[in-house]
């Protein structure tokens, strides 16, 4: 409860005088009849309150020291038999608030929390039912406190930029626990190398994935697990995963553990049969250069412009020495002659969203990294089927090798560097 409270003193100390966030969390959504899709809390609000039931909102005051009223599902016995226990509002110093109200008065008591502050911020889009009751009732108070002593808020703002900044710099706890999801994600990828075999189905391969997570403590995947074999490699966010894994052929994996909220992603790319071709092996070692050479311009003061610069770089040269691209290096970059084969970013925050918040700019000009931040390096080269220009051989490959790494003082820390990505650690892993 004290890191919570920690944070929440962060955000407050960003917040004007006299002024009020609203952190709507996550409802259920329908899958169909009356099945509900397995609940994930909104990560802002777990961020802040670490309280895990649908239909809550939590109410911070800019002059409060970092307390908290939250609304909550109120108890209802014959819910709780089908659904599971409820905290229920008369039961919130549980979770560390100062009060608590039912969320079935959020548009009853909300008007009391509004009056007389000068600036409401709150997650837009997050929850429209809710959002559209915060603004009415400004609209309402408006009319009924003119003529009067009071003054109601004329500025509403999106808590996001307050909100992500503080989230981009991960807590001495949050790193425990990614490098935790990230160990046991290394763990699954290890597992995956030494189970995988021609004909069994990718979904079969993603079951080793889940087995090792869930083995391990980590209830669930922090994304849809990407498991594509041979030409399904090349979709970027495939995630079917229903076909037959082909003897001769390479599988992409790009799949990580969620662990307490907080997400690991991590992918790595095998032969299928346990031994790399000679053209996989060439278009691999590019990646794995790319990848390696990245990794190595995540340092305090750099940026994340300077780390793809790097990857396309190491990428166009390699299309280069392989022959697809001819001409001069710079005109190549320049161009961007390398698209159509490297078409994503080599890397994203990571925290508790698997593409986490937090700007990559300041002021118009790209941020510098700094200790405490997450990103992934994902270089990645993808010869789709009906690629012209590149040699037969290569058709139908794709690779992308995906590292977990965070900012320090000095060198970079791969928090993911268990997992073997050399050709001759992976055979290694394989063959045993
Ligand atoms: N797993 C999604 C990504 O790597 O960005
Ligand atoms: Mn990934
Ligand atoms: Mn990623």
């Amino acid at each position: 409860m004290n890191e919570y409270l920690e944070r929440r003193k962060k955000l407050v100390s960003k917040m004007p005088k006299n002024s009020l966030a609203i952190i709507f969390g996550s409802n259920t959504q329908i899958r169909n009849g009356d099945v509900e899709f397995p609940f994930r809390q909104n990560s802002d609000f777990l961020y802040l309150i670490g309280f895990d039931e649908p239909n809550a909102v939590a109410i911070i005051e800019s002059d409060d020291s970092g307390e908290f009223t939250i609304f909550c599902q109120d108890k209802d016995p014959s819910k709780e038999q089908w659904e599971g226990n409820r905290m229920g509002p008369s039961n919130c110093k549980k979770i560390g608030a100062k009060s608590g109200f039912s969320i079935e008065l959020f548009n009853k008591e909300i008007p009391k929390f509004l009056i007389n502050k000068e600036r409401i911020y709150f997650q837009k889009n997050l929850n429209n039912i809710l959002e559209d009751e915060v603004n009415k009732n400004l609209t309402l108070l408006k009319k009924t406190n003119s003529r009067t002593n009071n003054f109601v808020p004329e500025e509403v703002h999106s808590i996001d930029s307050l909100l992500h900044e503080i989230r981009l710099f991960k807590t001495k706890e949050e790193i425990k626990i990614i490098r935790e999801a990230c160990e046991i994600s290394s763990a699954a990828h290890i597992r995956a190398m030494q189970n995988v075999c021609p004909q069994m189905y990718e979904y079969q391969l993603e079951a080793e994935y889940v087995h090792e997570f869930m083995k391990k403590g980590a209830r669930n995947c922090a994304y849809p697990s990407i498991v594509g074999g041979g030409k399904n490699a090349c979709i970027l966010h495939y995630n079917d995963n229903k076909d037959l894994l082909m003897d001769g052929d390479l599988v992409l994996v790009d799949a990580g553990c969620e662990l307490k909220g907080y997400a690991s992603d991590i992918t790595r790319t095998f032969p299928i049969n346990g031994k790399f071709s000679k053209a996989q092996e060439a278009v691999y070692e590019i990646v794995l250069e790319a990848n390696k050479e990245c990794i190595k311009t995540v340092k305090k003061d750099l940026t994340p412009n300077e780390t793809e610069k790097k990857a396309i770089e190491i990428i166009t040269q390699g299309l280069v020495d392989l022959s697809i691209l001819n001409g001069e290096l710079n005109e190549l970059i320049e161009k961007g002659a390398y698209r159509d084969f490297y078409m994503h970013r080599v890397g994203h925050w990571m925290g508790m969203d698997v593409h986490d918040v937090g700007s990559y700019g300041l002021n118009g000009k790209w941020r510098k990294y700094s200790p405490g931040m997450i990103t992934t390096i994902e270089p990645g080269i993808y010869f789709k089927e009906n690629l012209k220009n590149v040699p037969e051989e290569y058709l139908n490959i794709g690779i992308r090798i995906e590292d977990d790494v965070l900012v320090t003082e000095g060198d970079p820390e791969v928090l993911t560097s268990s997992v073997p990505k050399t050709i001759i650690e992976i055979e290694k892993v394989m063959g045993s």
